[in-house]
């Protein structure tokens, strides 16, 4: 019989370190025989991966910024995600919605209603789900911006994004807990300022305890 597709958001400020954790995360459901899609956000489609180099490189208003992640994801959702889940496959998104919900609304200051419109709308996929797709759980690497900053420091050629000054983290950051506070059952969050194994052990036992891994 077909697994229940299964769909996992990793989210975080820059810096905290989740890509290691995807990477485990997969190669442990795929040892339990489930396939698996690793994707991203923005990008996942060769239509999404253009956008992502444009909104990441260029300069642009926080609308236009939102409009452009969220055309991303529509793509996304349309091409990956939905096949992907009804399939029966686990689909593992490094960052979702709750980053533009962050980064564009609680960093950018843009308007949060504006963005749960368009997430209303973009997720919103009639044909397969009579609800909003979201994913089933969203792990959640908190870790303080100062920390974050530490460990970006000379790590690479930092984007639009990573160069942005300690406040606009720190605002990013509130932006998740708030998202959190919206829907707790959904978030898995995981102390990300511990060394790797201890994040690995957090991030695999609360996954344990949805009855996930
Ligand atoms: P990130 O996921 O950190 O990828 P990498 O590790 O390859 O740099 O980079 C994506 C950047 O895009 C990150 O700074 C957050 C930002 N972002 C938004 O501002 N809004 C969004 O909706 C998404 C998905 C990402």
């Amino acid at each position: 019989m077909k697994p229940a597709g299964l769909f996992i958001s990793f989210e975080g400020i820059d810096g905290a370190g989740k890509s290691t954790h995807i990477e485990a995360l997969a190669a442990a459901l795929r040892a339990q025989g489930r396939a698996v899609v690793l994707t991203r956000e923005p990008g996942g489609t060769a239509l999404a991966e253009k956008l992502r180099a444009l909104v990441l490189n260029e300069p642009m208003d926080a609308l236009t910024e939102a409009l452009l992640m969220f055309a991303a994801r529509r793509d996304h959702v349309l091409q990956v995600i939905e096949p992907a889940l009804a399939r029966g496959d686990v689909v593992l998104c490094d960052r979702f919605t709750d980053a533009t919900f962050a980064y564009q609304g609680a960093g950018r200051g843009f308007d949060l209603g504006v963005l749960a419109t368009l997430e209303n709308w973009v997720q919103g996929v009639p044909a397969t789900a009579p609800r909003l797709r979201q994913p089933e759980v969203t792990v959640w690497f908190d870790l303080a911006p100062e920390t974050a900053a530490r460990r970006l420091a000379g790590a690479r050629v930092p984007d639009k994004f990573e160069s942005q000054p300690q406040d606009f983290f720190a605002r990013v950051a509130a932006g998740y807990a708030a998202r959190l506070q919206g829907d707790p059952k959904r978030f898995l969050r995981v102390n990300a300022d511990q060394p790797r194994d201890a994040v690995w052990a957090e991030v695999q036992a609360g996954l344990r305890e949805r009855g996930l891994l």
